[in-house]
C-alpha cells in the first residue's frame, strides 16, 4: 500500500546522499533512482505523467537545482558543483498506490545562506506535519508553514501546493503552504496527505519553464515534501526509513 511506496522512497532519498557529488550529472542521479525504484517491483509515478499542454513527463525523478524550486528534468548536460542545493522529488506507484516525497541536498560545502534555507524548509514541513490530526483544518497546515517561513524572512513560492496522494498522485484536498487557522477542508483519520514546502530566498514570484518552476529572481530555493497518515493522534510519517 501506500506506506510500501514511501518506504522505497525514503532508501532511495537516503542512498542519493552517496551519489549527489561534484561531478555528477543530475541525468546519472535520475538512472539510479529509476533502476532503484524498478528494482523494487514498483515504478516511478512521475514518468509519463501528463499535465495539459505539456509533453508527458520524461524521467523517473525532479532534480532542481538552486534557483530551481521544483520539476526540474534532468539531463546530461546538468552537472552538479560544489556549492550547489538540489531538490530531488520522487514519486513511487505499487500495487496501485502512490507515494510522494521530496529532499534538498548540499552537493559538498554549501555557503551558510543556503544551509539555513534547507534548514528553516525542512522545519516549516515538520511544523506543518504537527498540524495534521483528525479534527484540526488544512489552513492550519498551510499557516503553520506559512508564518514559519515568513517569519524567518523567505518566501513560499506562488501556486504551489501540496496534495491529498493515495490511488492517483494528485488527490484531494489541495494544500498550500500558506493559509488561515481554522479554514479548509477538515482533517479525517486515514487521509493520506503530500505537504511540501518550496521556499525561496528573495521573492514569492516564480518563473515557469516548460515542466520547470524557478525563482523569479533567481535566488536559492528549497523543496521537502513527506507523505502522511493523519491519525487521531499524531501524524505518522510514511516516507521515513
Ligand atoms: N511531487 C510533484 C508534485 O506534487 C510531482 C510532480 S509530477 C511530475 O507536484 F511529473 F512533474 F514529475
Ligand atoms: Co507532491
Amino acid at each position: 500500500m501506500i506506506r510500501c511506496c514511501c518506504q522505497i522512497i525514503a532508501r532511495l532519498l537516503d542512498a542519493l546522499t552517496g551519489i549527489i557529488i561534484p561531478g555528477v550529472s543530475t541525468q546519472k542521479i535520475d538512472e539510479f533512482a529509476d533502476d532503484f525504484i524498478r528494482s523494487c517491483g514498483a515504478v516511478p509515478s512521475f514518468k509519463g505523467y501528463c499535465i495539459p499542454g505539456l509533453l508527458p513527463y520524461p524521467a523517473a525523478i525532479c532534480t532542481s537545482v538552486n534557483s530551481g524550486i521544483v520539476h526540474g528534468i534532468p539531463n546530461v548536460c546538468t552537472i552538479l558543483n560544489e556549492g550547489d542545493i538540489i531538490g530531488i522529488d520522487v514519486g513511487v506507484m505499487k500495487n496501485g498506490y502512490h507515494g510522494d516525497a521530496a529532499r534538498t541536498y548540499a552537493v559538498g560545502a554549501i555557503s551558510d545562506a543556503a544551509r539555513r534555507l534547507l534548514n528553516v524548509t525542512q522545519e516549516s514541513l515538520r511544523l506543518g506535519i504537527s498540524q495534521a490530526m483528525q479534527g484540526m483544518r488544512v489552513g492550519d497546515i498551510s499557516h503553520a508553514i506559512g508564518t514559519y517561513v515568513m517569519a524567518n524572512g523567505y518566501y513560499v513560492a506562488d501556486n504551489l501546493t501540496g496534495h491529498g496522494v493515495g490511488r492517483s498522485l494528485h488527490e484531494e484536498p489541495v494544500i498550500p503552504n500558506m493559509g488561515l487557522p481554522g479554514k479548509g477542508p477538515r482533517l479525517q483519520a486515514g487521509m493520506t496527505l503530500a505537504i511540501e514546502p518550496m521556499v525561496n530566498i528573495g521573492t514569492n514570484r516564480v518563473r515557469e519553464d516548460g515542466w520547470e518552476y524557478f525563482s523569479a529572481d533567481g535566488s536559492l530555493s528549497a523543496h521537502y515534501e513527506h507523505t502522511i497518515l493523519v491519525t487521531e493522534a499524531e501524524p505518522l510519517i510514511l516516507s521515513i526509513a
